[in-house]
């Protein structure tokens, strides 16, 4: 899949591009059965909300198969290859769960500037890629974005240790308004399945959810091989260390594991 010169223009200007419906429901429902298998594995690498319930499962492609498929995917590869121009390596892994009722506030912030932070990532030449495996809607704590504002470079932001279970650079109020008067804050909602590609400079955060419905989201973070990071002050399987360029697989590679799962269903 190439992206298209208008949507290259739109991804310069907004920061992010959608694509509703860009994998199956059938490929979403999967990968949905397979996050709820990984939320109830005890493993260090998937973190929970202060009552226990999932709110991220870090690394899953290194221990489940269907998201070793999909960090591969070339639905997924192929259009951020082609905007870093060249190829990439995966930075960061997560499932987010944001469940029902309990799921979590994510606070403003950009990527970059944890990336830069606390794993001296040399540039901003990496970017998010992420699946709905539920459908996002206003209710359910959809991720908020402030289109343009990947064009500020890192801005100033504070290590927030407090509010919620996982360590992140935020940004304070008066920078998050001065930012969405210029640019506005929108929240793209689809189906599961879609798809939503976003620069790691990009500020964006995430509100709670009160509402009975999930709302599970796979991220890759992937990195153009040359700009891997250079300092190791996380978990590996939080900030990898394997800068090996990912070869993407056909675009059929869910198909088995779709069937098996349609096969024990019946
Ligand atoms: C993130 O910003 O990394 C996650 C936000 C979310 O899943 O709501
Ligand atoms: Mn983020």
């Amino acid at each position: 899949m190439r992206l298209t010169e208008e949507e290259l223009k739109r991804f310069d200007e907004d920061g992010y591009l959608f694509f509703p419906g860009k994998f199956t429901p059938e490929e979403a429902a999967c990968l949905k059965a397979e996050a709820e298998a990984v939320y109830a594995l005890d493993r260090e690498e998937v973190w929970r909300e202060s009552n226990g319930v999932a709110r991220t499962a870090f690394a899953a492609h290194k221990y489940n198969e269907a998201f070793r498929r999909l960090g591969a995917h070339p639905r997924m590869i192929d259009p951020v290859t082609q905007v870093l121009d060249g190829p990439v390596y995966m930075h960061q892994y997560k499932v987010n769960a944001k469940a029902a009722f309990d799921g979590a506030v994510w606070q403003w912030h950009q990527d970059y500037g944890t990336w830069k932070r606390d794993d001296d990532m040399p540039e901003p030449r990496a970017m998010n890629i992420a699946v709905f495996l539920d459908d996002v809607t206003a209710a359910n704590g959809p991720l908020l974005f402030i289109p343009g504002s990947h064009k500020q470079g890192v801005v100033d932001a504070g290590h927030d240790l407090e509010t919620t279970s996982y360590p992140l650079w935020t940004l304070d109020r008066d920078k998050v308004s001065e930012l969405a008067e210029r640019g506005g804050c929108v929240a793209p909602t689809g189906p599961a399945g879609s798809m939503l590609m976003f620069s790691s400079l990009l500020v964006h955060a995430s509100p709670p959810n009160i509402s009975p419905f999930g709302r599970t989201i796979v991220y890759l973070s992937l990195c153009h091989v040359d700009n891997h990071i250079r300092a190791f002050n996380r978990a590996e399987w939080i900030a990898h260390r394997d800068f090996t360029p990912i070869e993407a697989l056909s675009d059929d590679c869910l198909d088995e594991l779709v069937a098996k799962r349609q096969q024990a269903a019946e």
